[in-house]
């Protein structure tokens, strides 16, 4: 080992306070990473496999953070990250100096930036993370973890860090919020998705056509898809929309027809409505004959306040 806080060893010492889950598979990537792995759960028992399989567990998250530089927090929620703190602090002022908390656990920008002013108080580093896999894939080629927080911190550990996603461990930047940011906008890129696919199977289900007969068609589609979007985000960041491919205004046709579909089968219109308002607002901004990417104007204020019978 070369240095316990320094991060460029293979053998850098690392501590995982809450083994739920993703506590319990990033605990198990540093270990078969060959990193002396202490952890910590707040209810006893989680740690058992783990011990068998190399990590040394600790009584209390003092002693866990005692053991390593690294320290790697997976816990519930941002509620439970303050307890965790508020119990650091009580314990000993100090405990936190020199070394780097990783935080891996799902919340707001603003928690994150909370918690790093903290942990800086405290003497030490703050990273957020967020992580974009299931705790199977941790540790492997699917898995994607990224970082917000001083770059020195994010360099200092980086090489401990791929042990949780070798091809994946990326950094935003300084802001704190920056990971809880992205985790916020793939997790509503991801819902988009799912409900699209699971509105098409229930229109195609009323009609007596199975899902997995759809499966095939709809993921060739969501990568079509993915492939438009390298030039929308082009638009977007110009703030100019030429209608390269179609018109909104083509689109909103379109939009009705499956909101039309949807009635006639009996099956929910909400999400049709939902795009078809988006869509009717930019039509009446004059942007009909712009690209879709021109939705980005409504999607970039509030929702007007819905009027006396639900609708606008
Ligand atoms: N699972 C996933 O697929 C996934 C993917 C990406 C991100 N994440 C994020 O990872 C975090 C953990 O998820 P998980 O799947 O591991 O959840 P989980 O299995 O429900 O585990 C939650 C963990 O938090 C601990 N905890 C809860 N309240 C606590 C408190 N007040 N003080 C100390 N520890 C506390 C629990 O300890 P006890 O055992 O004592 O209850 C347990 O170790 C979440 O923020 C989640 O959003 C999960």
């Amino acid at each position: 080992m070369i240095d316990d806080r320094n991060g460029s060893a293979k053998d850098v010492p690392v501590a995982v306070l809450g083994l739920g889950l993703m506590g319990r598979a990033l605990a198990g990537a540093f270990l078969r990473a060959g990193h002396p792995t202490t952890v910590w759960n707040r209810t006893p028992g989680k740690a058992d496999e783990l011990a068998a399989a190399g990590a040394r567990p600790a009584a209390t998250p003092e002693e866990a953070v005692g053991a390593a530089g690294l320290v790697v927090v997976c816990v519930f929620d941002h509620t439970a990250v303050r307890a965790l703190l508020d119990r650091l602090d009580a314990a000993d002022r100090g405990l936190l100096a020199g070394r780097v908390l990783v935080d891996l656990t799902s919340g707001t920008a603003a928690g994150a930036r909370e918690h790093a002013a903290r942990v800086a108080a405290a003497g030490g580093g703050y990273l957020d993370g967020a992580i974009l896999a299931v705790p199977p894939a941790i540790g492997t080629p699917e898995a994607v973890v990224l970082y917000s927080g001083a770059q020195a911190d994010f360099e200092r550990h980086a090489p401990a860090l791929r042990s949780l996603a070798p091809d994946a461990t990326t950094h935003l930047g300084e802001d704190h919020g920056l990971s809880a940011l992205h985790d916020a906008a793939v997790l509503g890129l991801m819902w988009s998705v799912l409900n699209g696919f699971l509105h098409g199977a229930a229109l195609l289900g009323a009609a007596g056509a199975d899902a997995a007969a759809f499966a095939p068609l709809a993921a060739r589609s969501t990568v079509t898809v993915a492939g438009w979007l390298a030039d929308y985000a082009r638009q977007i960041d110009a703030g100019a929309y030429p209608a390269d491919d179609a018109t909104l205004e083509t689109h909103a046709a379109a939009m009705d027809h499956l909101a039309e579909e949807s009635a006639a089968l009996g099956v929910s219109t909400e999400l049709p409505d939902l795009v078809r308002a988006l869509a009717g607002r930019a039509l009446a901004a004059g942007r009909g004959g712009e690209s879709y990417a021109a939705l980005i104007e409504q999607f970039r204020r509030p929702a007007p306040p819905a009027g006396p019978d639900g609708g606008e």
